[in-house]
């Protein structure tokens, strides 16, 4: 598993990856309250649909821990976590690991039993379930990341269309979903870590990730870190490179993350991937969705229903960079913000898009995979029985 790491933890003290800062510093900030991580999460110094819930999950722990909850009984307690959680949860919309984190905690404080305890014991207990639980969501999101890295790299090499001469296969994935979008080892590079590992990855393509750069700010940061051989494209040369059909340029799946997986397989996903998915088709090229399965929202039917965040103009007018020296190097002590744009030009930043299921060939799950069943529609009853 790789060494980087976007969240650091013991109970009590929380500390977070500054991914604004990346790939120039490698800062640390503490978040001790749910305010800090409220800001965290919406400033995305930390982002990536599963670090996202981790990281409120356990911002709250910690402040529950050094007594920010003055209630005296457990039913206040319980109001306490929720109106914390419900704030929390509007730090980001559209990203539903959140919720259903939020969803979970709040069923494990209701279900403590403490009608046989005094006022004070009943309080602790409360407390007590919350953090374990906040802590449970952490250490099993790697645990569940390795198991989309088996399912997803077997199921890659029974169904590639094409692969190198010595059985080996390239991809291109899109925006970050590795070590810094999680708990570690990650859900879409989480597969391609596991090729590589295993020795079966030819290339892997990013894409730069257009506007925030997460491809090549964070996803070539972890593939360079790691010294899988790797290259970066803009997003507009997606196209060019399935055409070229040559060597490690001979694409055998796009992987990508998500946000929100619907009933019906539609995904929301980092602006860009719904052009993907379609050049993807046209170019007989499989299209794998890795999520795990607290990404997957049953309640919502189709994508049509899933609401978008929409982000600041300066997003696409201003990037930030360290400055390149005249003898061309980085110099990391001189961070930068710069215009890249007319300031007074109307923006839209729309940070998802949503790829229709019948763009889908596969969804890569800790349960297994799950692909369309003959009439055309994904199913999950069988993996995820309990919440159908
Ligand atoms: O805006 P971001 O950087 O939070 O968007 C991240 C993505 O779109 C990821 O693909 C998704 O959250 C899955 S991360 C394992």
């Amino acid at each position: 598993m790789s060494g980087l790491q976007a969240i650091r933890y013991t109970r009590g003290k929380l500390e977070v990856l500054d991914q604004l800062r990346l790939p120039h510093e490698h800062h640390y900030d503490d978040v001790a309250t749910s305010e800090e991580a409220f800001d965290c999460i919406k400033a995305m110094r930390v982002r990536g649909a599963p670090a996202i819930a981790i990281v409120a999950a356990l911002a709250h722990g910690v402040e529950l821990h050094k007594g920010a909850c003055k209630a005296s009984t457990a039913t206040e307690t319980i109001s306490y976590i929720d109106s914390r959680l419900d704030y929390l949860k509007e730090s980001r919309p559209t990203a539903v690991d959140l919720t259903n984190a939020i969803t979970h905690l709040k069923s494990v404080v209701r279900a403590v039993e403490t009608s046989t305890l005094e006022q004070a014991a009943a309080k602790s207990a409360v407390i007590d379930a919350y953090i374990a639980a906040a802590e449970e969501i952490f250490r099993k999101d790697t645990e569940t990341n390795l198991r989309i890295g088996e399912h997803g790299s077997k199921w890659l090499l029974d169904n590639a269309p094409v692969k190198s001469p010595e059985g080996k296969i390239s991809v291109l994935t899109h925006c970050n979903t590795g070590s810094l979008a999680t708990s570690g080892h990650g859900t879409a590079l989480g597969i391609i870590r596991s090729l590589h590992s295993a020795g079966n990855l030819y290339h892997a393509f990013c894409t730069e990730t257009r506007p925030y750069n997460q491809g090549s700010r964070l996803t070539a940061f972890e593939l360079v870190y790691e010294c899988m051989p790797a290259t970066l494209i803009t997003d507009s040369m997606a196209g060019a490179l399935f055409a070229t059909k040559k060597a490690e340029r001979y694409i055998s799946a796009v992987i990508v993350g998500a946000d929100r997986v619907v009933r019906n397989g539609d995904t929301a996903n980092k602006v860009g991937t719904y052009a993907l998915a379609v050049l993807a088709r046209y170019h007989g090229i499989k299209f794998i969705v890795a999520a795990p399965t607290t990404s997957i929202d049953l309640q919502t039917t189709t994508g049509a229903d899933i609401k978008i965040e929409e982000r600041k103009p300066e997003e696409l007018t201003q990037i930030s960079g360290a400055v390149v020296g005249s003898n061309g190097k980085v110099d990391i002590s001189r961070v930068a913000r710069v215009a890249t744009a007319h300031q007074e030009i109307g923006v839209w930043n729309p940070a998802f898009d949503v790829t229709p299921a019948e763009l889908i060939d596969a969804v890569v799950t800790e349960k297994g995979v799950v692909v369309k069943s003959e009439n055309g529609a994904f199913d999950f009853r069988d993996i995820m029985p309990e919440r159908w």
